[in-house]
């Protein structure tokens, strides 16, 4: 089977815009690729962040994703930290990444700018994020498209490091991206992109009250002021999610009562409510299970990391020996 590697920031708790766009995915990828699904805690500290609970929120991140149904005896769940040979790839990849492409990256753009003082790791963030991938040696990558500029990058250097040390047999391969049908999720603030960091989610292990209690507020379709407005469902996001969490029958029921003002926007939000409980019920019971029984998911952690770390010694032996390091001996 095919390599996949794909990384998350340990932001703690996931959303359902995580969840629709990325994550969804990623357990669905797990039948037909050899998955390598990595909590990047290492890129989490490039950019100010709190010490004092990076490991919780990196935990917590393990967790959701295996409640999610990312299955560790078919994939590799890991954090990147337990497996040091990602920062030596990286420095090994510094000395064949363009300068001018790193300082031409949206992301460190974006970000640098919001800092006073810039530090050097979160210019090197896409050399680490290439050294991840390359060091699996993985040919695929679910990504969305906020990341499609790191991936082509990490082609670039496996493409110059291929040219300098590889001769005629390309040791890495370049991988391919694949891109997660653009869904972007909008926050129930109807206007940015759902974030954690705006505060317009609904996690992933919300209870149905906390649903309700944020689904009741949420912006729809402005033309409907009063419960006898007939509203335009396409331009309404709360439509927008029937249509990831509810059957098509009820979509289109949903639809007909707004065009109609059938219903008010409370009638449809508590159907939407009731979808997305019913849907997200299974994965936090499973999360909660897992946040009852710590010792299991630190053996989960520890297999990943060994496993992980089983081919990344493999890969990094064979880069090293190409760029023609004196090998340490053993014993
Ligand atoms: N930069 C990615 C993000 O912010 C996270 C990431 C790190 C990643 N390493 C990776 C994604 C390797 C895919 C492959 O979403």
């Amino acid at each position: 089977m095919r390599r996949v590697f794909s990384g998350v920031q340990p932001s703690g708790e996931l959303h359902i815009g995580n969840w629709l766009g990325a994550v969804q995915n990623w357990v669905a990828l797990q039948d037909r690729y050899d998955c390598h699904y990595c909590i990047v805690d290492l890129h989490a500290v490039t950019f100010p962040y709190d010490s004092t609970i990076l490991a919780e929120r990196t935990r917590e991140m393990v967790m959701s994703l295996l409640a999610c149904g990312i299955d560790p005896q078919r994939s590799i769940v890991f954090v990147q930290s337990h497996v040091p040979e990602h920062t030596e790839l990286q420095w090994l990849l510094t000395t064949v990444a363009p300068l001018g492409e790193l300082e031409r990256m949206t992301q460190f753009k974006d970000k640098s700018q919001r800092l006073e003082s810039v530090p050097a790791g979160l210019f090197a963030y896409p050399v680490l994020q290439a050294a991840d991938i390359l060091l699996y040696r993985a040919e695929a990558v679910p990504v969305g498209e906020d990341q499609l500029q790191h991936l082509e990058l990490t082609r670039e250097v496996a493409r110059r490091w291929n040219a300098q040390f590889a001769g005629d047999d390309p040791f890495l391969p370049e991988p391919q991206a694949l891109l997660t049908t653009a869904k972007r999720i909008v926050g129930l603030d109807g206007q940015a992109k759902m974030s954690k960091s705006l505060g317009n989610t609904i996690g992933l292990t919300d209870p149905p009250e906390d649903i309700w209690g944020k689904l009741r507020p949420a912006v729809t379709d402005p033309a409907r002021v009063t419960r006898k407005d007939p509203g335009t469902p396409e331009v309404c996001n709360i439509f927008d999610l029937h249509k990831h969490f509810s059957s098509p029958d009820t979509v289109e029921l949903v639809a007909g009562n707004c065009r109609s003002a059938g219903w008010g926007c409370l009638d449809c939000k508590r159907v939407l409510a009731d979808r997305i409980s019913e849907t997200l019920t299974p994965i936090r019971e499973r999360f909660t299970t897992l946040r009852e029984s710590p010792a299991e998911v630190d053996e989960i952690i520890g297999e990943g990391a060994d496993r992980a770390q089983r081919l990344a010694r493999e890969t990094l032996k064979e880069v090293k020996s190409r760029m023609g390091f004196l090998p340490r001996k053993e014993g």
